[in-house]
């Protein structure tokens, strides 16, 4: 099968189109023909330096995000048959998902959205699931009538917690450069924010929750808008910034939580999203489609750190039925 492959850390200019062997399927497993996948930070970051990806042997096939045809079956599987429209997140480092196959555990398989596209699907499972974690009860546990700051309104996961906290019930307030105040307010924002202004936080009235999806400086600037008993919420939990937010809270009475994806798949939520998507209440925004092949552009833009939405890699045209090519 065609797999993108980096040989080497260092920048997306370093992937390389290799064919490799199928993988297949093992106990409590399922091979995937996938349709397409999507491009995730993660993606370009692991790879940047060993320093920086931990863990990672090369040759690394990079990609979390699949959606595609079940077209065989592991021993002891249960709940999925070939043929089945599935869509997922696999844990970063597993089995990457730039390739055409990908041999994954059952468990974090869930059926695909019937009403949209599998191309369009693959946009959706980790950027969503993160979402939906950092906005819940383990996290900013966001209330009906609360008020929520979300730092990073327009990018992949920002997409759908907008969606989300409208949906909670929240004011949501919406941070993004200006070119992208139309899309925060498309997808339910109340108010927008340029963080570009240099007088951004003028413009907003304390929050009960700051939802960072950002990093850097971004959640440290955010603590002097949230009010007494309110939470900040963070899914870039770099050391020095935790570090930096917990110094910053020490005498006050607001609570820091991060989020680590890197241990969490909830195929119930996956389905829910599914469900919501298939009621035409969710929707996936997609400012980009690459085939397979040019991986390595969509990651350069990824890097540039301006994404609106997600980046879909497309791999294959599929049917339920049919051989394996
Ligand atoms: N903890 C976890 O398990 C976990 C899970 C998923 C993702 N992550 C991390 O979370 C971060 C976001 O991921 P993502 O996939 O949503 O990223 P993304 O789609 O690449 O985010 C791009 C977006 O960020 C916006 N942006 C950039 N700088 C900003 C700023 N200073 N203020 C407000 N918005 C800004 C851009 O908006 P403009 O173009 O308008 O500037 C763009 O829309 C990444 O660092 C990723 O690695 C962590």
């Amino acid at each position: 099968m065609r797999a993108m492959r980096f040989h080497e850390f260092g920048g997306p200019e370093r992937l390389r189109e290799d064919v490799i062997d199928r993988p297949n399927p093992g106990v409590n497993e399922v091979l995937i023909e996938l349709s397409a996948t999507a491009v995730n930070p993660a993606d370009w970051l692991r790879v940047v330096s060993p320093e920086v990806g931990l863990g990672v042997q090369m040759p690394y096939t990079p990609g979390m995000d699949f959606a595609g045809v079940v077209r065989e079956v592991g021993s002891d599987t249960v709940g999925l048959q070939v043929g089945d429209h599935v869509y997922g997140a696999e844990f970063i480092g597993r089995c990457g998902t730039y390739a055409e196959y990908a041999a994954v555990p059952a468990d974090i398989v869930a059926s695909a959205p019937k009403s949209i596209a599998l191309h369009e699907a693959a946009a959706v499972p980790l950027a969503a699931m993160t979402a939906w974690e950092v906005l819940g009860r383990n996290h900013a546990d966001i209330r009906a009538g609360q008020r929520v700051l979300i730092q990073g309104g327009a990018g992949g996961t920002g997409s759908f917690a907008v969606q989300f906290a409208k949906r909670h019930g929240a004011h949501v307030i919406a941070t993004s450069s200006a070119r992208n105040h139309d899309l925060l307010r498309s997808l339910g924002a109340d108010e927008v924010v340029d963080y570009q202004s240099a007088r951004w936080k003028d413009a907003v009235r304390a929050v009960d929750a700051v939802v960072d999806l950002v990093g850097g400086e971004a959640p440290l600037s955010s603590i002097s808008l949230i009010r007494e008993g309110g939470v900040l919420a963070s899914i870039v939990p770099m050391p020095q910034t935790v570090a930096a937010c917990k110094a910053a809270v020490a005498n006050q009475n607001i609570r820091l939580s991060f989020v680590d994806m890197s241990v969490n798949r909830d195929t119930a939520v996956l389905e829910m999203i599914a469900r919501l998507i298939d009621l035409g209440e969710l929707k996936a925004v997609v400012s980009g489609t690459y085939p397979l092949a040019q991986a390595a552009q969509a990651l350069e833009r990824s890097r540039a750190g301006h994404v609106s939405g997600k980046l879909v890699l497309t791999i294959a045209a599929l049917k339920s039925s049919g051989s394996r090519t």
